[in-house]
């Protein structure tokens, strides 16, 4: 039976997960209402798929424990698997059948009749644009288009949560954008709670009401975008300068009054002032002064890298990059095979 806190889409309550020695999720607790696009943001290796995949039944937590529609994914998985639709990471469309032979294959599985079948696929075809596709082999189907089936299939059964694990990874800006627009029309029209994880602070600011920042199995922050930005306040001054100078540069500018943080990254550091105008020929003088060598100077307003990087004090692009979490990707796909 589904406990009584049914406006919660999905509860997870100190969730741990270890492999061996490993902890890739680190006691997690987090509620999600219904008819939210909850995010899960984080770099490559932060535990996001691994998050997803026990709320999906795929696997169990080590510790703590999760509900989906008020159901336990260790206990309930039956009725858990029916509520929600999943759309991996990886690709998983048989490429030699039909857009329609993908789908009603997915149908079969979970015992529809072939009359529901018939009808429901066509109108999740048309949702996201697919119908007149619906015939062609899906190897003959762009990238946006393959991602765009996999999430009509992933609604095929009524879900009432739909979990995306990377919605547009490697797809271009346009179609990503694109790609955007389903979702959150899908969120809207079929008033499905959706949770996804991405490494794009782009797409967690465009459509997700909430999020949450991932990073090494830790939820870090938590809130919408516009908050999250909202606490680091003010323009962030970003002054590409050699990292030798990066310890005296912070103690002195940390001094300053119209100085809210200084957090050294990379090349950079980042300077939070109330008032960028204000503040960048007294930091300018500053450098002079002290001969600290800029070779660059900008003003922005926060994004969500900017949150990021103020919590964890590296960039999520740095770790988009990382050439050991690429390899440990790789080594588990082939795994899997
Ligand atoms: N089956 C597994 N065995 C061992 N380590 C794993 C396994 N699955 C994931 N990991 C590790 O757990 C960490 C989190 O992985 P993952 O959840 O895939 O991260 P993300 O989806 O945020 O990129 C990574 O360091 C990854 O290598
Ligand atoms: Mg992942």
């Amino acid at each position: 039976m589904a406990r009584d806190h049914m406006q919660a889409a999905i509860v997870l309550a100190g969730v741990t997960k270890k492999f061996g020695a490993f902890t890739a999720v680190n006691h997690v607790s987090l509620t999600i209402p219904q008819g939210e696009i909850f995010g899960l943001l984080g770099p490559n290796g932060a535990g996001k798929s691994t998050t997803l995949s026990m709320l999906a039944t795929l696997s169990n937590p080590t510790h703590g424990n999760a509900e989906v529609w008020g159901f336990d994914t260790t206990t309930q998985k039956d009725e858990v698997r029916k509520n929600i639709g999943m759309v991996f990471q990886d690709y998983s469309l048989d490429d030699e059948l039909t857009g329609f032979e993908n789908m009603d294959f997915h149908g079969r599985l979970f015992g529809m009749t072939a009359e529901e079948r018939g009808k429901r696929i066509h109108e999740l075809l048309n949702l996201v644009d697919l119908g007149e596709k619906a015939n062609n082999q899906v190897k003959t189907y762009s990238g946006g288009m393959k991602r765009r089936l996999e999430i009509a299939r992933a609604l095929l059964h009524v879900p009432k949560v739909l979990f995306l694990d990377e919605p547009t990874i490697g797809l271009d800006p346009q179609t990503r954008r694109k790609l955007w627009d389903y979702i959150a029309q899908i969120n809207k029209s079929q008033g499905i709670t959706i949770i996804l994880t991405t490494h794009y602070m782009d797409e967690a600011d465009a459509l997700c009401s909430r999020i949450g920042i991932m990073d090494k199995g830790e939820i870090i922050a938590l809130d919408s975008p516009q908050k999250l930005k909202a606490k680091l306040g003010g323009d962030i001054i970003s002054l590409a300068i050699n990292p030798s100078f990066h310890a005296p540069a912070t103690a002195a500018l940390s001094e300053e009054k119209f100085v809210r943080e200084v957090k050294p990254f990379d090349h950079h550091l980042n300077v939070v002032v109330e008032n960028g105008a204000y503040a960048i020929p007294k930091i300018m003088e500053l450098a002079q002064k002290n001969k600290w060598h800029v070779d660059s100077v900008s003003v922005k307003e926060p994004t969500l890298e900017d949150v990021f990087i103020h919590f964890t004090g590296k960039s999520l692009r740095e770790e988009e990059g990382d050439e050991k979490g690429r390899m440990r990707n790789m080594a588990r796909m082939m795994g899997r095979r």
